[in-house]
């Protein structure tokens, strides 16, 4: 397997590190091969393991995650195939009119019944970047400008932070919050909630210079009592 090595210091507009990435990249075929071999890897020690994930999934979690290729949601949560339903998109957003990301909410609390909810941020995120500076990005612009509304509702916070690394890491974490209370402004999470008592909804964010999660803690409890005040979808 090749190494792959990024060093997160040092991030361009794009979310590609200035550094190179050490190592070449797998070729088309190298991947087929290594198909193959995770394949036999994974039969050799649980023979039953790909008969037993095709009868079904149960998973606990859904992930909701940049798509970012170095934040990959079962490797950096321990988990195998089968124990997180994942959605991924450009800086983990939430959209209320985003018919994928409503339509996988959906799903995973109203038919897998899972018990928590994960937003997941990074650190060194590109789009995070990205809406932090004055660009025309095409029709990223209004994609991110869902970051940029988070910046907007945090600004006097954000524009006292004086180092820029400081205050684009805060920028990462708010919008991570945010996206969560998206999360939980949705009807499907509200009645469910509060008539099974889960899912949860956390923020976390990972740390890609050292593999670390981060749990922001979110007070789910008293955003969801908050948000219900207007957001109110629990009771009809
Ligand atoms: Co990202």
């Amino acid at each position: 397997m090749t190494a792959i090595c990024a060093h997160q210091e040092e991030m361009g507009l794009d979310g590609r590190p200035q550094t190179p990435i050490i190592g070449p990249m797998p070729s088309y075929d190298e991947v087929f091969e290594n198909n193959r071999r995770w394949v036999a890897e994974k039969t050799d020690a649980d023979p039953d393991f790909f008969k037993r994930l095709s009868g079904g999934q149960d998973p606990d979690f859904l992930f909701i995650g940049c798509a970012d290729s170095r934040v990959p949601a079962n490797e950096i949560m321990g988990l195998i195939p089968g124990e997180v339903f994942v959605h991924r998109n450009v800086a983990n957003l939430v959209v209320n009119t985003d018919i994928n990301a409503q339509s996988v909410i959906e799903y995973a609390v109203a038919h897998l019944s899972v018990k928590h909810i994960v937003v997941c941020g990074h650190y060194g995120c590109g789009g995070v970047k990205a809406a932090m500076q004055a660009a025309d990005l095409g029709i990223l612009n209004g994609w991110l400008r869902e970051i940029r509304d988070v910046y907007r509702l945090y600004q006097n916070e954000l524009d006292a932070i004086e180092d820029d690394e400081a205050r684009y890491r805060r920028l990462i974490e708010l919008n991570v919050q945010e996206q969560a209370i998206n999360v939980i402004k949705t009807a499907v999470v509200q009645k469910t909630y509060l008539s099974e008592g889960y899912p949860e909804v956390h923020g976390w964010v990972y740390d890609i210079s050292d593999g670390v999660l981060h749990d922001l803690k979110i007070p789910f409890e008293s955003i969801l009592a908050k948000i219900r005040e207007i957001y109110d979808l629990g009771t009809s």
